[in-house]
Formats: structure tokens, C-alpha cells, sequence
């Protein structure tokens, strides 16, 4: 399948992994490439520009295949130092990167003179049009449905992405809510040039977290997770556990007038109790609606095989059939559960 994103890129398949925070190491990213798609390293996981360099390092020495690294922009008291980081990123040669968070105007002539590729993550439209005004070659449209930041807005995808194709000229991604081909075909139609997924890739077998997250993942439904931080106008979508208990607890409580020290034990440095200990009630940590698709833990190429298989069998056989009258309403697979 060739697509704008798939030619932009240099990659086989229009299917990128989304950087995630203490996900998204070479293990990951390496895997998703090798099996035809953009895998991402997260970029500010790496604790310092140098941390940084050596995980490229560490990831091109597991695929010949392009890869890209994750920069967020996201609201923080110590600004990252995102200069040394972009050099580390110019340097290990990088030719993608997904921005997030905060535009990322400030830092685009460093990252278009060293001839890098940059897909800008926006949960709006007035956000894809300020990126594609600054030069970004691509945006990933991040509807209400995503795991992690959403914004404000709340426009799901069915909405979010025909918005995004009526006034875009870059071409886009369709972010959030994305599981498997009936996400990519639905994705197609509505005018986007690719799918992003970042859920569904935690339950692979080469994600570099604690089996208890992948358990996790399998074992809840569409219903289990919550939107928190909206007070703070920082709103993020998570796994609800006992930490995240409490911290709603706590927003109910302070109301308008919550801040972010009231939550602190709940958020903060959460990410490697959950990913690395399998703590699974120590907080907040992000996780998409999708999850209420994800059903097994497959290798990263058996998803991404599975994912692009499946959706000729829909475009030619159940889209087409449509067309020439034989109506198959059989779903591509059955889902399988393996719970
Ligand atoms: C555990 C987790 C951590 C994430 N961390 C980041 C991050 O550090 N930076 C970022 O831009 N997006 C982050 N995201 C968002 C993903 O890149 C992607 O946009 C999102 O997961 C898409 O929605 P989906 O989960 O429905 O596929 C994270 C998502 C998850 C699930």
C-alpha cells in the first residue's frame, strides 16, 4: 500500500507507533520498523541528549530500516534542554521526528536544515494548519479517543480527521482509537494518509515493559479508563487504578481551584513504577479508549502483518463486494481472547 505518509517517510507500511514515555526504547521502535512501519524512540525518556545519542545508537544497531525519535513540547518547570537534544537527534541521523505538546516553531529551521522529516501530533485543526503554516511536513490528528493528552476540545475522530482532510494540504495521520485494519481502512476513507498507534503497541511481545501492563491491557474494556488533569487544562486520558481512585478523589475535592502539587504523588514519576515494576496502582499513566480492542499480545510484525493483510481482505473483499452487489458482512477475523 503506498500512501503520501508512506513515501514521506521511506517506509513499507502507512503505520507509525506514537513515542511514548518509558515505552518507546529501541526495542519498540526497532521492532515496528523492521516490520515495515516508523518505529519511535521517546525521545525525553532519555533523561539527557547524551542518554539520547546512545539509544539511536543502540536502535540503528537493531534495524537498517528509518526510524524516528519523539520530541515533547509538553508544559514543564525544567525545560529540557531541546537544542542538545535535536543536535543528538541530527547527529545519530535521524531523518524523522514526531513533535508534541507546544508548537514546535522555535525549533524547525534546526530541524529542516538537517534535512529531518517532521510530523507535528495536534488534537485540532487550528493546530494541523499553524503546523503545516511553519513547515511541518506531515501532522498526526489526535482525536478525543487517544491515550495520553487529547487538549480541550474533545472532537473524536469521525469527526476530527473529514475536519482535518477539508482544509489540510500537508497530508496527516489518524491518531487515537486506532487497533487494527478496520481502524486503518476507516482511517483511509476519511482522508487520512496513515494510522498512528500507541496503546496497541504496549501489548506487543517487543514492548520493553512488565508483563503486568501487556495483562493489563488485555484484561480491561473500553469502560476503564478516565480523563483527569482537565482542571489544570492539562487533561490526559489513563488506566484507571487506585492511584488514579485517588487522584479523582482528589479533583473532586479542590474543584477549579485543584493544582498540580495537590496530585503530585498520583502523576509524578509514575511511568517507571508502572512500565519498569509493574506497579500497576501507583498513578496515572496513559492508555487510549483503544484498549477496548486489544484482545492478545502478538509480536509487533504479527500485528502489523495481520493489520495489513486484513485490510485488503476489507477493501477487496467486503468494500468492493459492497459494490458489485454480494454484500459479505463477515468481519476479516474473528477476534480471538486470549484472557
Ligand atoms: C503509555 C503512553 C505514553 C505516551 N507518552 C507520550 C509521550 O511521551 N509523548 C507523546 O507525544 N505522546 C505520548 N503518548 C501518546 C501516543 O504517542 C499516541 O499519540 C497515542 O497513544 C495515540 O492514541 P492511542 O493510544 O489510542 O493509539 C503516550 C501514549 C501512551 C499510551
Amino acid at each position: 500500500m503506498k500512501t503520501a505518509i508512506t513515501e514521506l517517510l521511506g517506509i513499507q507500511h502507512p503505520i507509525i507507533q506514537g513515542g511514548m514515555h518509558y515505552v518507546g526504547f529501541a526495542e519498540l521502535a526497532s521492532a515496528v520498523s523492521n516490520a515495515g512501519g516508523l518505529g519511535i524512540i521517546t525521545g525525553l525518556t532519555q533523561k539527557t541528549p547524551d542518554l539520547l545519542a546512545k539509544e539511536i545508537t543502540r536502535c540503528r544497531g537493531m534495524t537498517d530500516k528509518p526510524f524516528g525519535v519523539n520530541l515533547t513540547f509538553l508544559p514543564s518547570f525544567t525545560s529540557p534542554p531541546y537544542p542538545e537534544y535535536i543536535a543528538a537527534i541530527r547527529e545519530g541521523g535521524v531523518k524523522a521526528v514526531e513533535t508534541a505538546g507546544r508548537s514546535p516553531e522555535q525549533y524547525m529551521p534546526a530541524l529542516k536544515a538537517a534535512g529531518i522529516k517532521v510530523i507535528h501530533k495536534c488534537t485540532s485543526v487550528r493546530h494541523s494548519l499553524k503546523a503545516e503554516q511553519i513547515g511541518c511536513d506531515a501532522v498526526s490528528v489526535d482525536g478525543f479517543e487517544c491515550g495520553g493528552h487529547p487538549g480541550e476540545d474533545d472532537i473524536p475522530n469521525m469527526i476530527l480527521l473529514p475536519r482535518a482532510a477539508d482544509e489540510l494540504k500537508i497530508p496527516f495521520v489518524a491518531s487515537g482509537g486506532m487497533a487494527d485494519a478496520r481502524s486503518l481502512v476507516a482511517a483511509l476513507s476519511l482522508g487520512a494518509a496513515g494510522m498512528n498507534m500507541g496503546t496497541r503497541f504496549i501489548a506487543t511481545k517487543e514492548a520493553p515493559v512488565h508483563d503486568n501492563v501487556k495483562q493489563a491491557l488485555v484484561k480491561a474494556t473500553e469502560f476503564d479508563t478516565v480523563l483527569v488533569m482537565r482542571a489544570l487544562r492539562n487533561t490526559e486520558r489513563v488506566l484507571r487504578n487506585k492511584g488514579v481512585d485517588e487522584l479523582l478523589q482528589i479533583e473532586r475535592e479542590k474543584g477549579a481551584l485543584l493544582k498540580t502539587e495537590d496530585i503530585h504523588t498520583q502523576v509524578a514519576g509514575v511511568y517507571p513504577k508502572v512500565m519498569i515494576n509493574g506497579q500497576m496502582d501507583a498513578g496515572a499513566w496513559s492508555c487510549g479508549l483503544v484498549v477496548g480492542l486489544i484482545h492478545d499480545i502478538p509480536t509487533v510484525k504479527e500485528l502489523i502483518d495481520r493489520i495489513m493483510s486484513e485490510a485488503e481482505q476489507i477493501i477487496r473483499r467486503r468494500l468492493t463486494g459492497l459494490l458489485a452487489g454480494t454484500n459479505d458482512t463477515k468481519p476479516a477475523r474473528k477476534v480471538v481472547r486470549e484472557r
